[in-house]
């Protein structure tokens, strides 16, 4: 099968978030499998020089988006048995940043245009076209508006993945013709207007032959209004073809026992490295030298819906349970400044790195015993899985993909890989951290055998390459 991967960012070309990581690993395991994959991506300014002297010029075509005319170059590059495709246009993609920019509407409307309209310019028309969040939601739309005069692309099959139903794309009912080129019937119809605005989000869920979020639970809490963002009767429309499944974890990029951030590196026979991580760290970000004080960390973006308010408001009871605490992040300045705070207040046992820095969320996964994940939602979530595989046990709460890939050994789970608590409040965080760090400094055997438990786990792209694969051929199959 052709299946051509459209998405927002992929690393490690360019990055922003968990969508990057998922879009850089999956297609080179689906082409694993035997499949032909290929991936188109906006060309950003803050696409690397590394990688531009890789690419090859294709050819440029002018792309038509309402009363625009606009020009669209296509380079490529080879990596990992895909074809990487990259849409350039400097006027909307020399940017300072990859989102978030006044005309992001213009900005990916254009881009998803480009993608339809490039296609015969690609090595191979697709069979699927493999679309992911609001900033390609209207590829799905695009298809079918063409496919009323293009004959062949008729048989094109779309998915379209949800990873964060919080960023839907709405628009004034004004862009339909002015500004996304499409007649006002897409909105009077029903299929882009919610709650008297244009969703794209929305559009795509209905358009789309299958829709995917990636973990089973939050697929299961994206018919809970809690969760949905205002889409959950739209979720419930279409139940019967939204499917979740679970992100992997690229294995060979995160191994401690190969990576080149950490001064020594360690696997689950050799730990002796990990102790020299922990001693490293603790000595450059000026904690107290003790390797049996348990060592808890936060990777994460400073915001609350990953549970900052939460960390915040129990740093009293997490300093309580005699940890030291490590954050590495940035986000809101409440969350910022109260970290630093922290840092004052408890010297020598609290650091924060208000930074993004892969390197150095690296050596912290590697010097980590204890990992906190206390997202209020998490759709899939791949720090828990860095930490596991890093040998730092995740206590995280029971919420999306943080609930399909941590199993509480709390009492009477024999098998269990982390700690898990359920109820939103800094009561249930710090109680549920105080138990783990009882198992540190109680049981080491028992919590070695924990932490083995998830750094020997399989949390590879193999299983969820295949649960893709079996949806796209479903889709082609009923094509015929
Ligand atoms: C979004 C979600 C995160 C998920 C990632 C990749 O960033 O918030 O939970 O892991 O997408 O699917």
């Amino acid at each position: 099968m052709r299946i051509l991967y459209v998405t927002g960012e992929a690393f490690p070309f360019c990055k922003t978030g968990g969508l990057a990581d998922v879009a850089g690993s999956l297609p080179p395991a689906l082409a694993k499998n035997g499949d032909q994959v290929a991936v188109i991506l906006p060309l950003y300014g803050q696409i690397g020089q590394q990688w531009r002297q890789q690419m090859t010029f294709r050819r440029y075509i002018y792309v038509d988006l309402g009363w625009r005319h606009e020009y669209c170059g296509l380079f490529s590059l080879e990596s990992r048995g895909v074809t990487w495709y990259f849409v350039d246009n400097e006027h909307y993609f020399a940017r300072p940043r990859l989102y978030g920019e006044f005309d992001d509407g213009e900005r990916f409307a254009f881009f998803s245009k480009a993608v339809i309209d490039l296609m015969p310019s690609l090595d191979w028309m697709p069979d699927v076209l493999h679309c992911n969040d609001w900033q390609t939601a209207l590829v799905p739309i695009y298809l079918k508006d063409v496919a009323t005069r293009w004959p062949e692309v008729r048989r094109i099959r779309t998915v379209f993945t949800i990873h964060n139903i919080e960023y839907q794309g709405k628009y004034g009912p004004e862009t339909v013709e002015d500004l996304f080129g499409l007649n006002r019937g897409w909105y009077d119809g029903g299929i882009l207007r919610m709650d008297g605005c244009v969703n794209l989000m929305k559009a795509a869920m209905l358009t789309a032959n299958a829709v995917t979020t990636v973990s089973p639970t939050y697929a299961r809490q994206l018919h809970d209004p809690a969760y949905a963002c205002g889409l959950e009767q739209v979720v419930q429309l279409i139940d019967y073809k939204l499917s979740g499944v679970l992100n992997g974890l690229d294995m060979e990029s995160f191994d401690p026992a190969h990576d080149a951030s950490l001064p020594q590196t360690y696997d689950p026979d050799h730990m002796e490295g990990k102790a020299v991580c922990k001693r490293e760290l603790q000595r450059q970000l000026g904690l107290a030298q003790e390797p049996d004080t348990p060592l808890t960390a936060i990777v994460s973006r400073l915001v609350g819906h990953k549970g900052m308010d939460l960390v915040c408001q129990g740093l009293g009871g997490i300093m309580a349970t005699g940890c030291q605490l490590v954050v590495l992040g940035q986000g809101e300045p409440q969350f910022e400044d109260t970290f630093r705070w922290a840092q004052s207040r408890w010297p020598g046992r609290v650091s924060a790195q208000i930074t993004y820095s892969d390197n150095l969320s690296r050596r912290v996964y590697g010097a980590a015993d204890l990992f906190l994940m206390p997202s209020r939602s998490e759709p899939c979530g791949l720090s828990q899985l860095i930490a596991m595989r890093y040998g730092a046990v995740p206590i995280v709460r029971q919420t999306g993909g943080l609930n399909d890939t941590v199993r509480s050994c709390q009492v009477g789970q024999p098998d269990g890989n982390g700690y898990v608590f359920s109820a939103c409040t800094a009561h249930d965080l710090c109680q549920t951290l105080g138990q783990a760090v009882g198992l540190y400094r109680g049981d080491r055997l028992g919590f070695d055998t924990v932490r083995r438990r998830g750094m020997t786990e399989d949390f590879g792209w193999g299983r969820s390459a295949g649960a893709y694969r079996r949806i796209y051929q479903d889709l082609s199959r009923r094509n015929h």
